[in-house]
């Protein structure tokens, strides 16, 4: 019998499509050996506290949702207005004809808000915080002649963002300062921009933007600041970590996402205003794509209400006594907790599939707590990512810390014995 597929074109293609699906199929057994296959959970109830998941009930401790403003009814009535004064899609990208009123007055109302930490300050909504990192940093990466200075434990959005300019990149310790002092001394490159997280996402630590500013000032940097998880938490009204360090410089430009604690979608870049208008005539993920809906703009107009007002000052001001009793009540004899002052308290527990263990048994016991593993994070450092919220009450965080503190001593034990046979 001759093999057909040698003069049969089709038959070749054939062969190929299951051979490239068989390479795929091989990848995904390699993930699931090492535990590292992700799984989604569908959710069937708004983001709050209590969820449906998958038809089960959960008290979810995983969402970003910092101030429970995502299931908020002025929120969700304002999203409803939004749709029936601009409809539902923009239709267009900002530069042709999809910015509406809607995202004009957000981003008016957005630099307001930023303004005593931003001098001229202007702002750029953007679809999300991940195409907010991208442009800004291409944008300001003007060309080869740039190095960027990245933090070790930097989102993944700064990291591809980094990628995608055609600097140079040198990523610096994590909160090493003098380190990136010294490659700064070193640099040749004409341009240099510095790129941090405020509130380190994994990690829930706080860089030290008023060194890191100084620093940047005297190497002539820019400096990005993505305060995805400080952006409404920090701050006494909620102007996030410009606010909580009180720092103001004209090399700063802030990124702040706003599906986070502002509790609906997208993100906004705020800066003086010549960086703006650079970034709307060259920050390629901000041109090259349909504008947001602009009724997620309009009910974010709200959301920053709320944020700026008495109602964010109290539901900050709870989540404060959240993480406390969290930080207090959790000891661990095996895992450890981080040092996080913020919403976001991981639990390190370093193997992959005993992590995963952790996380299935609170989950049986109702409680749903991130599941944090490499690439995410530095390999043998697998985390549960508590986050909390708002929303949340105290008997449910005094609720988890228990069956966290529980699990640890069972694992305390079962280390012993395994000591002693
Ligand atoms: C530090 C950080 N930056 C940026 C982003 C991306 O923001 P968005 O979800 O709006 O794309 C995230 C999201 O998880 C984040 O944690």
């Amino acid at each position: 019998m001759t093999d057909g597929s040698k003069n049969n074109p089709g038959i070749r293609i054939a062969t190929q499509r299951k051979s490239l699906i068989q390479g795929l199929q091989q990848e995904l057994a390699v993930l699931d050996q090492k535990h590292l296959l992700r799984q989604r959970r569908t959710v069937e109830t708004p983001s709050a506290p209590n969820m449906k998941v998958d038809g089960r009930d959960l008290l979810a401790f995983c969402s970003n949702d910092y101030l429970g403003l995502a299931a908020h009814p002025k929120l969700a009535e304002a999203m409803q207005e939004g749709a029936a004064l601009y409809g539902v899609g923009s239709g267009a990208s900002h530069l042709i004809s999809g910015h509406s009123r809607a995202h004009a007055v957000l981003e008016e109302r957005l630099a307001e808000f930023v303004s005593p930490h931003i001098d001229n300050a202007r702002a750029l909504y953007f679809c999300t915080g991940y195409m907010a990192n991208l442009a800004v940093i291409t944008a300001l990466a003007i060309n080869k002649d740039t190095t960027v200075f990245s933090e070790a434990l930097n989102h993944a959005s700064l990291i591809d963002g980094a990628r995608l300019s055609r600097a140079t990149v040198q990523v610096f310790p994590h909160r090493d300062y003098t380190a990136l002092e010294r490659m700064l001394q070193q640099c040749k490159t004409k341009h240099r921009v510095v790129v941090t997280d405020s509130v380190f996402s994994m990690d829930g630590n706080i860089a030290e933007l008023g060194a890191l500013l100084a620093i940047c000032e005297r190497y002539d940097a820019w400096l990005i600041v993505d305060d995805a998880h400080g952006f409404g938490v920090l701050g006494q009204h909620g102007r996030g970590v410009l606010e909580h360090l009180n720092i103001k410089s004209p090399n700063l430009v802030y990124m702040g996402t706003l599906g986070k604690a502002a509790g609906v979608g997208g993100a906004f870049v705020a800066a003086d205003a010549t960086v703006i208008e650079w970034l709307v005539q060259r920050a390629r993920s901000y041109i090259y794509t349909t504008a947001a809906a602009p009724a997620l703009a309009h009910a974010l107009l709200t959301s920053i209400d709320i944020i700026a007002g008495e109602e964010g000052q109290q539901r900050r001001a709870h989540l404060q006594k959240l993480i406390g009793l969290f930080r207090d009540g959790l000891h661990l004899q095996v895992w450890q907790g981080m040092p996080s002052d913020t919403a976001i308290q991981p639990v390190l527990i370093g193997d992959n599939a005993a992590m995963l263990r952790v996380a299935g048994n609170l989950m049986d016991q109702g409680l749903w707590v991130g599941a944090i593993r490499p690439p995410t994070v530095p390999v043998g450092t697998a985390r549960l990512r508590v986050t909390l919220s708002a929303a949340h009450t105290e008997i449910q965080v005094l609720q988890l810390v228990q069956a966290i503190n529980r699990l640890d001593q069972m694992s305390y034990v079962a280390q012993c014995f395994a000591e002693v046979a």
